[in-house]
């Protein structure tokens, strides 16, 4: 499967909030936050957009990639908190970059979504049909999250990152899955506006995120090395042979009890969440653009990146690293 990833980029808002700052909202402490998570602080937009986070990374991801936005012909949001309904935030990129050229449109597969998107443009690409895209996953979940809920509100961060992937000559993406079980959506779940016209007017959902974590925890920890394997059979290859594990940024503990059940060492599992918190869609192109930038990505790596979350939705991906 030849398509390659050119370019990263990503962008988070300029607020930083502490453990300590957490405190002083819910009934919580930095010693909880940091033991059951391994978030040590989040970045939190104070005017920042899903719209403005996802141009800053693909600008950074296009100018990584050397390539100009009037080139690119497909655009892929990830996101679960646009601002607007109507229209998509795609478009929205789309116009604000000048990529006049490019199909823009967003996808909704919650923390899996930069994942999702990323197999929807290798599909396009595989197929043909376009040469590049621009995949993106942007997040400000801090419009929906509880801020009186310690449950959830110290989880979650705001950001966006991108990459851009090419045709290439040689393999690039070497096997990929994903999964979907709606019968489990209400394990983590935030309602849209209520139905109201003047025929109907029903009572409104919670608008805000609410989640039984240890629910999502339990599934995380079942079906994400399960999803692994799937990908890495596709790619014949075995654990050994990855060198990197990229995962969504969800919990310390999940990841390291993914990389227990897999038998490796947590040392091939690289985590920014003690920064960033879980940024939904956009943990996985954070991390992957901060590899790139700290140099520990280097030419023939085999990567898997695999994300979970609402829907309940999962994947993976395994990805033979060359630019
Ligand atoms: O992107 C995917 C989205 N979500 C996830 O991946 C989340 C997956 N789940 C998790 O990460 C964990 O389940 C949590 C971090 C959410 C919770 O950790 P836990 O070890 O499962 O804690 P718990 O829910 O079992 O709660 C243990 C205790 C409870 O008190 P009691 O009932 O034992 O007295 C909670 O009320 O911890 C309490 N608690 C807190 N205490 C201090 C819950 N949140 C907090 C908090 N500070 N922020």
């Amino acid at each position: 499967m030849a398509v390659k990833i050119i370019g990263t980029g990503s962008a988070l808002p300029k607020k930083v909030v502490s453990n300590e700052e957490m405190a002083g909202l819910v009934e919580t402490s930095d010693q909880w936050i940091r033991e059951r998570t391994g978030i040590g602080s989040r970045h939190i937009s104070t005017g920042e957009t899903v719209v403005s986070l996802a141009v800053e990374a693909c600008e950074k991801a296009l100018a990584h990639g050397d390539r100009k936005a009037s080139e690119v012909q497909l655009i892929l949001v990830a996101t679960c908190t646009p601002e607007k309904g109507i229209p998509c935030a795609a478009c929205q990129v789309q116009g604000l970059l000048g990529a006049a050229e490019a199909v823009a449109f967003d996808l909704n597969a919650a923390c899996a979504g930069f994942l999702f998107a990323l197999h929807t443009a290798h599909a396009y690409i595989e197929a043909g049909i376009y040469d590049n895209a621009l995949v993106v996953g942007s997040e400000v979940l801090s419009k929906v999250v509880d801020w009186t809920d310690r449950g959830t509100c110290v989880l979650f961060g705001d950001g966006a990152g991108a990459v851009l992937l090419e045709r290439s000559g040689q393999p690039g993406i070497l096997g990929f899955v994903q999964h979907s079980d709606g019968t489990k959506g209400g394990v983590l779940q935030c309602d849209g506006r209520k139905l109201e016209n003047p025929f109907v007017s029903l009572p409104v959902g919670n608008p805000f995120l609410s989640m039984d974590g240890r629910e999502v925890f339990a599934f995380a920890l079942r079906q994400v090395p399960a999803c692994i394997w799937e990908a890495l059979s596709q790619a014949k290859l075995s654990p050994e042979d990855v060198d990197l594990y990229v995962l969504h940024q969800a919990n310390r503990r999940i990841i390291e009890g993914i990389a227990g059940r897999m038998n490796l060492e947590a040392a091939r599992f690289p985590m920014n969440l003690e920064r960033t918190g879980n940024m939904s869609s956009a943990s996985i192109p954070v991390l992957l653009d901060e590899l790139v930038r700290e140099g520990r990505l280097q030419e023939g790596m085999t990567l898997v990146l695999s994300g979970f979350g609402a829907g309940l939705t999962y994947g993976a991906c395994v990805l033979k690293w060359q630019r």
